[in-house]
């Protein structure tokens, strides 16, 4: 990590320097052997735009390699699986993982082939390149590494746990704009909460992700 880039993070307020996680970057420009440094290509067969030629990022992928053998690799792209809550608990147990950020109309699928472990969307929609994806990705995953947030009850509660969207929360004051809160939840009945919060959570997936509500 250069003085620049850890100013940066400092200045965006991810801490980094504690030892929990690592952030680092690589720019495959940096390894490319094209005299006019490009990184990117025609696409052969036709078909609009450039793509990320193989060689820049399969020798950045390999410099990796070579000092983190055990590097997970990760490409992300619109052309994948949806990312979900359970892959950044299982990737939240990695060592080492490397996001690839695409740029332009996407990489060579060779390198996906020969390089990379596992590609993950992070929704139906077509991002300018990979970079907030990966962001997403990365954010994701560090909250589920122990230590990272500072109550790991949080993490036990959450959307998705279950399959469920989290049921609605509040906090004070009890009546706010003439609003009151769910008065259930100032009796202090913890087996009463406990049921009525997950009758709403029920209720709420029923209505924004019934898709989710069908596994529960
Ligand atoms: N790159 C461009 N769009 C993307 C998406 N929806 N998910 C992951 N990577 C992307």
């Amino acid at each position: 990590m250069n003085e620049q880039n850890n100013d940066l993070f400092k200045k965006l307020g991810v801490d980094i320097g504690d030892g929990k996680i690592n952030i680092d970057f690589k720019n495959p420009r940096d390894y490319t052997t094209d005299k006019h440094n490009r990184v990117d290509a025609a696409m052969i067969g036709g078909g609009a735009g450039m793509l990320m030629s193989p060689q820049p990022l399969m020798d950045t992928l390999k410099d990796i390699k070579s000092k983190s053998p055990n590097a997970h690799i990760v490409f992300m792209t619109p052309v994948a699986k949806r990312f979900t809550q359970n892959d950044a608990k299982r990737l939240a147990n990695k060592e080492y993982i490397v996001l690839i950020s695409g740029r332009y109309e996407g990489i060579d699928e060779r390198v996906i082939e020969l390089e990379v472990d596992e590609v993950f969307s992070i929704g139906d929609f077509i991002l300018t390149g990979g970079e907030l994806a990966s962001m997403v990705v990365c954010d994701a995953i560090s909250r589920n590494v122990s230590g990272v947030l500072g109550n790991n009850a949080s993490l036990e509660v959450e959307s998705f746990e279950d399959s469920l969207l989290e049921a609605p929360s509040f906090t004070k004051p009890n009546i706010y704009e003439n609003k009151a809160i769910i008065s259930e939840y100032l009796k202090g009945n913890h087996s009463k909460i406990t049921d009525l919060k997950r009758g709403l959570a029920l209720c709420k997936t029923k209505f924004f992700r019934p898709d989710l509500y069908k596994k529960v």
